[in-house]
């Protein structure tokens, strides 16, 4: 039994369950090869620190750890995001997706390059800007969601993209962790999902032990929607998008005191609270609260699929009645 769903027209994927492409080398070349190896579709967060020559090394890696279709998803707004879709396109990647900006400027290079092209949004604007680029795949996500992301639920959001977008396929994300999530996705319109938060926690993302143990300890109540990282490392974001992430001392101290934090900043970018650097962010959805211990990235992909066919079957036969 598998899961039909029109992403695999596009793709040749056996699941139609992604690994969203983190950025900062959280979702390197392992954890792409591991998620494409098991049968979903691996992506490589593209935008980092090491730049075009760091991706090209990753998007060879991964060919050297699988043969099956992975992509590359670029946080789009930054500066460099077309130097790195280029090394994408060159080194024909089959998937590039684009988050937090207005597709349009990428699609038809990434079409002339063979590429099938998702764009993540969070609004329905930006469902019907990502439809009039003509991308390929929209991702919807919800404000459950770890990293970077807007303020409509997943719940609400999915299915208003679905049909703000339709016939284009929609892949759900944010606070899906296991097979329930994903049946529910489905359930709501979506064709495939797209998880950053439980694959943070595989020992094949570019996380360290502290990151991963946090992860796995946190509750759904421990992470928290908020300015403060950007503005202490000011890095600017669109209107509408804060970053989600476990709580730590920084957020509690500077969450709701963003003002402050900002003239502090504006006095000393690199130590603006005192004599430590800002900590690094760790960036989390609130599906933290659903994973307590690190499995194997592939492992992940197939035990989400099994169960969400499962739970198809079992959840409709038990509820529907026939009368
Ligand atoms: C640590 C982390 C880093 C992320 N980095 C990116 C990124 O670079 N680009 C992007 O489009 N989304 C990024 N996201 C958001 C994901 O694409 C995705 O929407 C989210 O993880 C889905 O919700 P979930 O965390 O509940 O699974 C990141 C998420 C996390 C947790």
């Amino acid at each position: 039994m598998t899961l039909r769903s029109r992403l695999r027209e596009l793709v040749d994927v056996e699941h139609p369950i992604l690994n969203a492409p983190m950025g900062g080398g959280d979702a390197p070349a392992e954890l792409a090869a591991a998620v494409s190896e098991a049968g979903g579709l691996g992506m490589i967060g593209g935008t980092t620190a090491g730049g075009t020559k760091w991706l090209r090394e990753q998007i060879h890696a991964v060919r050297s750890m699988t043969t099956k279709p992975f992509g590359v998803g670029l946080i789009s707004h930054l500066p460099g995001a077309s130097e790195l879709m280029e090394v994408a396109i060159r080194e024909r990647v089959p998937v590039i997706a684009h988050s937090f900006s207005d597709p349009t400027p990428f699609v038809a290079d990434a079409h002339r390059g063979g590429a099938v092209v998702i764009c993540q949004v969070r609004t329905i604007e930006g469902a019907r800007q990502a439809l009039r680029a003509g991308v390929d795949v929209v991702t919807a996500q919800g404000t459950e969601a770890g990293g970077h992301t807007g303020e409509v639920s997943t719940f609400p959001l999915v299915p208003a993209v679905v049909d703000t977008v339709a016939p284009v396929p929609v892949l759900a994300a944010g606070g899906i962790a296991d097979g329930r999530g994903v049946a529910a996705a489905f359930m709501l319109g979506a064709e495939g999902v797209w998880l950053g938060t439980r694959f943070l926690a595989t020992p094949e993302a570019g996380v360290s032990p502290e990151y991963r143990r946090r992860v796995l300890a946190a509750g759904p109540h421990d992470t928290v929607l908020t300015e403060v990282f950007d503005v202490a490392t000011g890095l600017a974001w669109p209107p509408g998008v804060r970053g989600r992430a476990i709580r730590d001392t920084f957020t509690d101290r500077w969450h709701g005191h963003e003002q402050q934090l900002r003239q502090r900043v504006g006095a000393a970018t690199d130590h603006p609270v005192g004599d430590d650097p800002v900590p690094v962010a760790l960036y989390a959805g609130e599906a933290v609260g659903m994973i307590s211990h690190a499995e194997p990235a592939g492992d992940v992909v197939r035990l989400l699929a099994a169960e969400a066919e499962s739970v198809l079957w079992g959840r409709c036969s038990a509820i529907l009645d026939a009368q």
